[in-house]
C-alpha cells in the first residue's frame, strides 16, 4: 500500500485526478470503478476542466459505479446516478451506455446485484477502482459486520451512515435504508485501486483501515491484503497516524 501525504483536500483532489487521467488515456480496455460521495467530487471537477482543455477523450471509457440507493429513482437529486451526471458525466464526452450503476429503482434485490456482478466479471472487471471512505470504515456501501461478503449485494445501511449521509437530504427520514453495492471481493478483484480521505472525520477509519487488524468490522481493513493500493489522504485524515 502506498500512502500520499497532501496538504489539503485540492491537493489531494488534483493528485487522484492525474492517476485517474493516467488510467484513461492507456486505453479503454478495463472498466474505470467510480465512487461518489464529497470526497471524490473535487478530482471529478478536474477531469471535467482537462476533458474542456482537450486534454481527455471518455468517448471510448466503460465506468463502473461501486453503489446505489435502493429504492430510489434515477431523477431524484439523490440518486448517485443524478451525482454522477452533475458531476462528471453531464460534463464530458462519456457515452451513457457505457455508463454502468446499479439499479436503485428495481426492487427485486437479488436481481439487481446478480446482474451487476455478472455484467462487471463479463466485460473483464475493474483496472481501476476509487473509493472513499466511510466514517465507519465502509468501502462502497460496505458496512462493518461479522464476514465480508464477497459479491455484489443488498445492505441495509448503519445508523452511523445514514447520519453521515442525511446532510445530502432535506430530512434524516429521507435517507434511503438500503443500497446496493459492489462486494468486497468485487472490489477486491480490481487491478488497482485509489482510496480517497480527507478531513478530520476520516482519521479514525483511516488509522484502522492502514495499520488495524484486518476485519470485517473495519471493512476497508481488506484492502491491506491487495496488491496494488494507492492511498490519497491530506494532513487532517492522517492525523492518527
Ligand atoms: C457513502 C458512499 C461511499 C463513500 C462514503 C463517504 O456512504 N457509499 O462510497 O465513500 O459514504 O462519503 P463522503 O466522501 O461524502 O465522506
Amino acid at each position: 500500500m502506498r500512502v500520499y501525504r497532501v496538504k489539503d483536500y485540492d491537493e489531494m483532489s488534483k493528485k487522484a485526478a492525474t492517476i485517474l487521467a493516467a488510467q484513461i488515456v492507456s486505453g479503454p480496455e478495463k472498466a474505470l470503478g467510480l465512487a461518489t460521495g464529497s470526497t471524490p467530487a473535487g478530482a471529478y471537477r478536474y477531469l471535467c476542466k482537462w476533458y474542456q482543455e482537450g486534454i481527455l477523450d471518455f468517448s471510448e471509457i466503460r465506468t463502473m459505479n461501486l453503489d446505489e440507493y435502493r429504492g430510489i429513482s434515477r431523477e431524484d437529486s439523490q440518486s448517485y446516478y443524478h451525482f454522477m451526471k452533475e458531476n462528471l458525466f453531464g460534463h464530458v464526452n462519456i457515452k451513457e451506455e457505457n455508463t454502468f450503476i446499479p439499479d436503485g429503482e428495481r426492487e427485486d434485490a437479488d436481481a439487481v446485484c446478480r446482474e451487476y456482478e455478472a455484467l462487471i466479471q463479463s466485460t473483464g472487471g475493474v483496472g481501476l477502482q476509487l473509493l472513499g471512505l466511510g466514517r465507519n470504515g465502509h468501502i462502497g456501501f460496505n458496512e462493518p459486520s461479522d464476514s465480508f461478503i464477497k459479491e455484489c449485494h443488498c445492505v441495509s445501511l448503519a445508523l452511523s451512515t445514514i447520519e453521515a449521509n442525511k446532510r445530502f437530504f432535506e430530512n434524516a427520514e429521507d435517507v434511503p435504508r438500503q443500497a446496493y453495492t459492489m462486494g468486497i471481493g468485487t472490489i477486491m478483484s480490481a487491478e488497482k485501486i485509489l482510496l480517497l480521505a480527507s478531513g478530520e472525520e476520516k482519521a479514525d477509519a483511516l488509522s484502522r483501515m492502514i495499520g488495524g487488524p484486518i476485519t470485517p468490522r473495519v471493512p476497508a481493513s481488506i484492502l491491506q491484503l491487495h496488491r496494488d493500493v494507492t492511498v490519497i489522504a491530506d494532513e487532517a485524515a492522517l492525523s492518527k497516524i
